[in-house]
């Protein structure tokens, strides 16, 4: 079977493609990547050589690049998006341009060589709730421009199911943890702030909660969707590994023996929701279930970070840091926090 993967050399997907080389041996993969500031070369080195696997650099927003790169696929996966909330708030442009736009050219080249379409979305598209868990029919209600892109493009991508007669498959996972997260997110920032005796910048109070979801875990939901997933329909992924950022932090502390005195409380993210949870029963259905337990996934994340110092020092420097002068510094306060 020959996949295109797009955003491969990102988190999630650079994960999900060592996996399907590992478990899928007749598989061909292309994986089509900008290398924007999240994408990561180097977070595949491991697999360059494998025959079955072929990096091609380019914008799932150029028609003559995707076209080129998905000719022969059965399955288009589509990562590739610009993911992090804080900066679609700063900038929200680039993520209506690549998550909404990039996901149309993907649909596009899926209609003209009738191939499936898989669309990696988020439990973010629902909003927070206070209470119980979002069902897949759940109303949609995100509060982010970065929200709002990704349900944009998954409601295209439906639209191309039921206009078109496309084979389609929706995702929706929770917040994912593991190795090769760029060090902007949660985690890993805090993970590697606390090894450098930096402070954790903890948004208002910390009590938001999120379901963590380690990321090995979420590919082998994208692989039983793939294999026995019903066309047109969508996917929760969830652990049910809800816990709230302040205890997050102070997991990471004690598993680095580090004080909580470098938690620093910094100005809220304006519309940050308060709770994700999504109900994972329908996944559960395809004989899917997690299997990593939280507390050991996150101390072998610990170690990841500890042993790949220099993958993540590289992105704390050059574009990342003028970036987070430019936006988080002056807004928090934190000095060299990043
Ligand atoms: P990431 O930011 O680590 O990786 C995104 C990748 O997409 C990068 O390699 C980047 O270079 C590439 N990319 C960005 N713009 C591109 C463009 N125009 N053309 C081609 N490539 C481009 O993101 P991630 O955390 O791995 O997330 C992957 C997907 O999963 C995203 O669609 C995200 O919305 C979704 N998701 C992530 C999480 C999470 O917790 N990380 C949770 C739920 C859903
Ligand atoms: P993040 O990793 O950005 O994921 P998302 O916003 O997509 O859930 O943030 C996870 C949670 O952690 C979210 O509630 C915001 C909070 N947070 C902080 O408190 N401080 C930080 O420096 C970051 C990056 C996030």
């Amino acid at each position: 079977m020959k996949f295109l993967v797009t955003g491969g050399a990102g988190f999630i997907g650079s994960n999900f493609i060592r996996l399907l080389l590992r478990e899928r041996k007749d598989s061909e993969i292309v994986n089509l990547d900008k290398l924007t500031y999240a994408g990561n070369i180097e977070n595949l080195r491991d697999v360059e050589g494998d025959r079955r696997y072929t990096f091609v650099k380019g914008d799932i927003c150029d028609r003559e690049v995707v076209e080129a790169a998905a000719d022969g696929a059965d399955l288009i996966i589509n990562f590739a998006a610009e993911s992090h909330v804080d900066r679609s708030i700063n900038e929200p442009g680039s993520f209506i341009r690549t998550d909404v736009f990039g996901a149309y050219t993907l649909l596009e080249t899926a209609r003209k060589y009738d191939c499936g379409f898989v669309q990696i979305s988020t439990d973010e598209v629902y909003g927070s709730i206070s209470e119980g868990s979002f069902f897949e029919n759940s109303m949609l209600s995100p509060s982010s421009p970065y929200s709002s892109s990704k349900a944009a493009a998954e409601l295209l991508a439906k639209s191309y199911f039921t206009t078109y007669g496309l084979p389609v498959l929706v995702t929706r996972s929770s917040n994912n943890f593991g190795p090769f997260q760029h060090p902007e997110k949660l985690i890993p920032l805090f993970i590697t702030n606390a090894m450098e005796n930096k402070p954790l910048p903890v948004y208002g109070d910390g009590q938001q909660v999120r379901d963590w979801l380690y990321v090995i875990d979420n590919c082998r939901a994208i692989l039983a969707v793939i294999d026995r997933g019903k066309s047109g329909e969508v996917y929760n992924i969830g652990a049910g590994n809800e816990l709230t950022n302040l205890q997050i932090t102070e997991m990471i502390l004690a598993g680095l023996h580090k004080p909580s005195s470098l938690i620093k409380f910094v100005k809220d993210r304006p519309g940050h929701d308060k709770r994700y949870s999504v109900e994972a029963a329908k996944i559960r259905q395809l004989g899917w279930h997690p299997e990593y337990e939280f507390g050991k996934a996150l101390s072998e994340t610990i170690g990841w970070y500890r042993g790949n110092a220099g993958w993540w020092q590289r992105l704390k420097s050059g574009e990342f840091l003028e970036y987070y002068k430019r936006h988080y510094h002056e807004r928090h306060g934190l000095g060299d926090a990043a």
